[in-house]
């Protein structure tokens, strides 16, 4: 018998206790990894998944493929910074990363525009996958990814890794599990934060390679929404526009066009509604989540000044029913720092239990459809000054009943 305190990623983190021979490590003795994992875009999110994966330490790194070489580089100092000795193979093609018979699952982060590309070359293989998000950059590009992830043999995971965060991970279990707020009547939703990141192409600043800002961003948001509403969005109405980033900014002679402010309201078909605020030009981040249900109130927020440290925040207003609460939610801090607060750790935790025949959690196929489809409605209400049926951006064969997203049930 052995206690989880035995297994703690912390006792095997560092080598610290450099002067023991391998025979007298317990706690500090390292694992075999289980599983070989191919990695296909090897920027920020995909360096975040490796260094993801070799934190778990439940797989390798067996190979990467990007046609940037830095990225090709950095990856690979990072997978010999972080106790893998080594090194993957680097692969010529996608086909190649495919056809290798010493990987389980393929990682893809390669930017939005490339993901149906990426999906029909990987699909059909004999590996799992996963595919960060938005899985697209149109709804009907994403309904393609869903009908061939449908149809693959082997495990399909998203990248809707937010359920995971500890924030939100205890405001799931404060709504469903212990129905602090009694039955849901309101999801709101804010990000405020500053203005998209540096990439390799500079593909964020244009809407034709993102999707749109309220899809490639706040698709986040939006499967979060969905979860929490427990229905399907029926109708929105969004404002929006390009108040202040990148007016500036041109590349391979394109001007930067994404928006970075919008404010959004859903209807969802159960009746509750949803609002969602969007800043791009905060000095700061700060993510917030207000669910109102007849019997309480959930507030959850993540909130960080430019350069400060982040304050996690959970507050429980119960009224008569039981006890209020404040309280912090917190993974431990090296888990906190592998990436997103957290999530993608747990994110990675709950794919790789799934390969080795555990339970299946986290975000479904419809969730990753569902949550483009929102953020497309949105973009087109801002377009065209009105509010926007979700139906109406929905393929005209797209049958809903066969696309149920996740309850937290089973979420
Ligand atoms: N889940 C999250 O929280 C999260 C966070 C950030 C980014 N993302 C998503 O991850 C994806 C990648 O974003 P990023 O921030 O890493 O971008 P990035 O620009 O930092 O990296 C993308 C990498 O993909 C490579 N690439 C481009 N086309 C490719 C192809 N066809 N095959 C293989 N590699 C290719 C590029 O050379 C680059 O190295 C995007 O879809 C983005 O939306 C998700």
């Amino acid at each position: 018998m052995s206690t989880q305190v035995e297994h703690s990623r912390m006792f095997r983190r560092g080598r610290a206790l450099g002067y023991l021979e391998e025979h007298d490590r317990h706690l500090t003795a390292k694992h075999d990894p289980q599983f070989s994992f191919g990695f296909i875009g090897c920027g920020m999110m995909g360096q975040e998944h490796i260094y993801n994966t070799l934190l778990l330490g439940r797989a390798r790194v067996g190979g990467l493929y990007d046609p940037a070489t830095k990225s090709i580089e950095t990856a690979s100092q990072l997978i010999a910074k972080n106790g893998q000795q080594d090194a993957p193979k680097i692969y010529a093609s996608i086909e190649e990363a495919c056809a290798d018979p010493d990987t389980d699952a393929l990682i893809i982060a390669t930017p939005n525009y490339t993901h149906l590309d990426v999906m029909r070359a990987v699909a059909g293989c004999n590996k799992a996958l996963f595919v960060e998000k938005p899985i697209a950059t149109t709804v009907a590009d994403a309904f393609e990814v869903c009908q061939l992830a449908a149809a693959h043999s082997r495990p399909v995971r998203f990248g809707l890794q937010y359920r995971f965060k500890s924030v939100y991970a205890e405001a799931l279990t404060e709504v469903f599990e212990r129905q602090s707020v009694g039955r849901v009547h309101s999801v709101n939703m804010l990000e405020h934060r500053f203005p998209f990141l540096d990439k390799v192409g500079q593909w964020n600043k244009f809407s034709v390679y993102t999707g749109g800002t309220l899809v490639e961003k706040c698709c986040h948001y939006f499967d979060l929404m969905n979860l929490f509403a427990g229905a399907n969005p029926q109708r929105v109405f969004a404002v929006g526009n390009q108040a202040v980033n990148f007016h500036n900014f041109v590349y391979d002679n394109k001007k930067a066009d994404g928006l970075d402010q919008a404010q959004m309201s859903i209807q969802y078909d159960n009746g509750v509604i949803g609002g969602f605020s969007l800043c791009m030009f905060t000095p700061g981040t700060r993510e917030e989540l207000v669910v109102c249900g007849d019997a309480g109130r959930v507030h959850a927020s993540e909130s960080a000044r430019l350069g400060e440290a982040n304050e996690n925040r959970l507050e429980v207003w119960c009224g008569e029913n039981g006890a209020s609460s404040v309280r912090a939610p917190e993974y431990p801090s090296y888990i906190t720092a592998a990436g997103h607060h957290g999530s993608t750790f747990f994110e990675h935790l709950s794919f790789v239990d799934e390969l080795s025949g555990g339970a299946v959690s986290g975000p479904n196929l419809a969730d990753g459809l569902w949550s483009v489809a929102v953020g497309a409605a949105a973009q087109l209400s801002i377009e065209r000054g009105v509010a926007v049926d979700v139906a109406e951006v929905l393929p005209a064969d797209f049958d809903a009943a066969q696309w149920v997203k996740t309850s937290y049930q089973e979420g």
